[in-house]
């Protein structure tokens, strides 16, 4: 598959398995998924633009590079988005942060926005999108789309999970959007569900159910 990168570092997969099994608590399925958000960002983030700084050791002077973790913005997709957001930021504390929130409207079935805070001068940014579960890929590709409205530099996707249908519909809009995710099952349910999946990725952060 075309810009899908399969995460599958054996402490990602480790993490990930333990998050599946239903009767992990809600306080240990939001540690590992910090955790999880954390090396997959090692991942990600492996080909953003790098600079060369001047800096003194204690002994010379000397040339080192950094990267610009203020032109990286993390945005999250409503609501288990958030989930990630505080394993990727403790790796790149610099990043800027936007939020989307976006409904299934019960009538056309299609997402529909009432909610979208983004920094400023997205053209100078490259963008990290991310929620737990590319199912369907309605939201997903809805948010990809309004983001590249405002033109950043780059758009990356990352999630936990994901399925054919989902990488499906993602490349179908947007091919030009790499797809980070940690695995990739077999198939989503009647009810947009991904199986074997790992249930309600929002309920399970926060506990709502
Ligand atoms: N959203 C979830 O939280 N879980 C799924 O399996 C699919 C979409």
């Amino acid at each position: 598959m075309n810009n899908v990168h399969l995460i599958d570092h054996p402490l990602v997969q480790h993490k990930l398995t333990l998050m599946r099994r239903k009767d992990a608590s809600t306080n240990s399925f939001r540690r590992l998924l910090n955790e999880l958000a954390t090396l997959m960002t090692y991942e990600v983030t492996r080909d953003v633009p790098m600079q060369e700084v001047p800096i003194e050791t204690p002994l010379e002077t000397t040339t080192g590079r950094v990267i610009d973790g203020k032109k990286l913005v993390f945005i999250s997709i409503l609501r288990a988005g958030t989930g990630i957001l505080d394993g990727m930021l403790a790796v790149v504390p610099g990043a800027r942060v936007g939020h989307i929130g976006l409904y299934r409207d019960p009538q056309t079935l299609q997402p529909v926005e009432y909610y979208f805070k983004v920094p400023g001068h997205m053209e100078d940014r490259d963008v990290i999108i991310v929620d737990p579960m590319l199912a369907t890929g309605n939201s997903a590709v809805a948010a990809v789309a309004r983001i590249k409205q405002l033109h950043p530099r780059s758009i990356k996707f990352v999630c936990l999970l994901t399925c054919p249908e989902g990488i499906r519909a993602m490349q179908t809009a947007h091919p030009d959007v790499a797809i980070y995710t940690a695995a990739i099952d077999r198939q989503l349910n009647d009810h947009g569900y991904i199986l074997p999946g790992l249930g309600d990725a929002g309920d399970r952060i926060f506990g709502t159910k």
